[in-house]
Formats: C-alpha cells, sequence, structure tokens
C-alpha cells in the first residue's frame, strides 16, 4: 500500500501553522531539525503535568515513575538501534556531546604521539573539531578519507590510509551536506582488521530508519531532535565493555559507587557517564520519538521520500546554472546546490519570503566547503512528511529565486 503521507502530516501540527509571509510553510530543513509529532510534544508535557521529579534518587511515587519512565526511553531506544546487550545507552545532550565523549574521553585516554585517526572529508564539525581537540592533547594524528566526485566514500583510499598506527575510525553514516549514505559495517570490518575503534556518526541517516550498527561499530552518536524528537537530549550507544574500562567524563551525583576523602568510586555504565540530574523530560520525549518512529510503516516512507528525491533532482535539473552537490546512488533526500554568481543566503531569503524553509551557508562542514571550491551550498534536506506538491512549489520558487537574483 502506497505511504499515507496526508495521514502522516496529521500528526504534525505546526506543518499548518501560519507564516507571516501568508505562504503555507514548506519545511525542507529537516536535517537540521526534524518537526515533532504531537505524541512527542504531550509525552514532554505529560511528564511536567503529572510525574515531574527527579530519577534514581528518591522512594516516593513521582520519583519512581519518572524513574521508569527514564529507563524504560533507555530501553527502547537501545532496541531501536538494535544493540544488544554488549552495548550500553548513555544520554548526552545530543550527537555532538556524544562524538566529545568519545573523543575525549575514549580518544584522550588511549591516543598516543604517532597514533592516527581516520575521519572521511565531508564530516561535519562535530566529527572533526573534537579530533582536533584531543590529537593537539596527545600528539595523535589525523588522517582524512577522501570522498569521490559524486559525494560517495572513496573506500579505496580509505584503504590505503589504514595501517598499525591508526587507533581509531570516526565516520558519519550519513553525509549531512551531500546526503550520501556509507557502507559503515564495511568500513568497521576493514578498520577492526587493523584493530581500530569504530565510532560512527548516525545523526543524519537514524530519522530516515536506516540501521547502522554492526558488532564491529563500537560507538554510535545520535540526536533526538532529528529524529522526531526533542532539542537538547541524544544518545552514546556504545560497546559496555569498553565505556567500563574508560574513566568517567564529568563527575557529580549518581556516577558513583562510594564517595570519599580518600578515594572515590565509580558506577558501570551507564550511570557512570550520566552525571546530574539529565535531561529527563528529553530522555522520555526521546522514547515517545522512538515510538512514533516504530508506528510507521518505515519502509513506504523509504520509497516516498526516495521517489521525492526524484522528482526534486528532475526539477532542479531544469533550472539552468544550478550545480548539484552529491548524486550517489542510495543517497538521503538531501539535495546542496549551489548558483554562480548568486549568493547561498540571497535564495534563502527569497525563499523564506515565499513560505520555504531551507537552509544555506556552509552547514558546519567547512572543509567540505573547500573540497567544493564554494564558500557555502543551499540545501533542502526532506523528510517523510513532505509532499511531491510541496517539491513543485519549491521547483518554481527557486526557479523564479535563480531568474530574479542573475
Ligand atoms: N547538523 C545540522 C545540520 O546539518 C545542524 O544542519
Amino acid at each position: 500500500m502506497k505511504f499515507d503521507v496526508k495521514k502522516a502530516r496529521e500528526d504534525f501540527p505546526i506543518l499548518k501553522t501560519e507564516l507571516k509571509c501568508g505562504h503555507p510553510l514548506v519545511y525542507f530543513d529537516n536535517s537540521a531539525t526534524s518537526q515533532k509529532p504531537l505524541s512527542v510534544v504531550e509525552a514532554v508535557s505529560d511528564f511536567y503535568l503529572r510525574y515531574n521529579s527527579n530519577i534514581h534518587r528518591s522512594a516516593h511515587e513521582l520519583s519512581e515513575n519518572a524513574t521508569r519512565a527514564y529507563e524504560n526511553a533507555r530501553e527502547k531506544i537501545q532496541s531501536f538501534f538494535k544493540a544488544d546487550d554488549s552495548y550500553s545507552t548513555i544520554f548526552t545532550r545530543g550527537a555532538t556531546e556524544s562524538l566529545n565523549m568519545v573523543a575525549q574521553v575514549w580518544g584522550g585516554s588511549n591516543l598516543k604521539p604517532g597514533d592516527e585517526i581516520i575521519l572521511s572529508e565531508a564530516e561535519h564539525h562535530a566529527n572533526i573539531v573534537p579530533w582536533q581537540i584531543v590529537s593537539e592533547k596527545t600528539g595523535a594524528k589525523i588522517k582524512v578519507a577522501k570522498i569521490r566526485e559524486d559525494g560517495s566514500f572513496d573506500f579505496e583510499h580509505f584503504l590505503s590510509l589504514l595501517g598499525k598506527r591508526v587507533k581509531v575510525v570516526s565516520v558519519a553514516h550519513a553525509y549531512n551536506v551531500l546526503g550520501s549514505v556509507n557502507d559503515v559495517k564495511k568500513i568497521a570490518a576493514a578498520a577492526k582488521e587493523c584493530g581500530a575503534l569504530v565510532s560512527v556518526d548516525a545523526a543524519q541517516s537514524a530519522p530516515h530508519w536506516l540501521d547502522a550498527l554492526s558488532g564491529e561499530i563500537d560507538f554510535l552518536s545520535v540526536s533526538a531532535h532529528k529524529c522526531y524528537g526533542p532539542t537538547g537530549i541524544g544518545v552514546l550507544v556504545g560497546k559496555r565493555e569498553l565505556l567500563d574500562s574508560m574513566p568517567p567524563w564529568q563527575g557529580g551525583g549518581d556516577m558513583i559507587e562510594n564517595v570519599s576523602w580518600e578515594k572515590t568510586t565509580f558506577r558501570a555504565s551507564p550511570a557512570r557517564f550520566e552525571a546530574g540530574t539529565p535531561d529527563i523530560a528529553g530522555a522520555i520525549g526521546f522514547g515517545a520519538a522512538v515510538d512514533y518512529m516504530n508506528s510507521i510503516d518505515s519502509e513506504g516512507a523509504k520509497l516516498h521520500e526516495n521517489e521525492l528525491l526524484a522528482r526534486l533532482a528532475d526539477a532542479l535539473s531544469e533550472i539552468k546554472g544550478l550545480r548539484i552537490f552529491g548524486w550517489a546512488k542510495g543517497k538521503l533526500p538531501i539535495v546542496s546546490f549551489a548558483c554562480d554568481g548568486i549568493h547561498q543566503n540571497d535564495i534563502s531569503t527569497f525563499l523564506n519570503t515565499q513560505g520555504i524553509a531551507i537552509r544555506s551557508g556552509h552547514h558546519c562542514a567547512e572543509p567540505l566547503m573547500k573540497t567544493l571550491g564554494v564558500s557555502g551550498t543551499c540545501r533542502a534536506s526532506l523528510a517523510f512528511y513532505n509532499t511531491a506538491e510541496e517539491v513543485d512549489i519549491f521547483a518554481e520558487k527557486l526557479s523564479r529565486a535563480v531568474k530574479l537574483l542573475s
């Protein structure tokens, strides 16, 4: 049965919001953050209205309810990412914090001068800068795996970088600018042959129901807000054994076994890495987002997204002067483009007057912009609740923008 996009849109009240410009909203900025279904908004407000309380600390009914909901969300998320018991799921502020945790805690305590870290050319800053910080501190060196002309990962070049000195490979499952999807299982298998740790940034792939984990992946970083959940919460799914061998990151309440002036001992993961009162409502909201994603016909949604992408690519190929970046097979519905002689911000500003929300700029991927030879791009990023009609409106307005601004 065909995916019922009209029905899916009913779950997202914001899609009917009225804009100052008077045009209906066309929300094509899903890679920056997705919209939230009512069930997620209600799960968060329900926590504050009915059982707001701290977790893991008190014996009263509200605290018991809050603890149960928080831990239940953790279990749902762990199972959504198909992580078995050899993994532990830690709540973080989002993929950025998760990646920083891997770099600072694992990298900071394991990397030595001469060790090598492999990243790829199209990474988001969140998977570059933390490694730069840790390489400054430890003397480890960063090596960069190239991407091909079509925006796909250059696996042969990656293989040529592998060797005994490589201690960690950290790559995106899908690129936020190019939309290409990396075969992270194959990358991980090759990395493991030289004994390297593997970290995967799944921020962009998770909202599209793409499974990343294989037993060879040590760490998976995800943000809830791109997966129809709240902002300010995410997870680091990591190999339990590895996490328990790592030193704590932040000290505080709930992460300790015993504290004394002489010696403090720490709990196992996940508690070890969750110092202080966490974002309880956010975690519960993330759990509700996972429930929501599980309730969607994911195969139908993926097909629908692919149809939207094909329609968008066709329409854009008709507009003279546009350069599209990234056309790898199997890519996500993320399309970045530039138009010679027109600044990307002028295009997005014009589209905003027409009710269309896209992102323009460097998309937190400045090294990639350098490779592409541009200061920035416009990016239309779609989700399963977008429609063919919206794609047509977008293409028509973009064509108008290009004519007006040329
Ligand atoms: N990482 C997000 C993006 O690509 C914010 O827009």
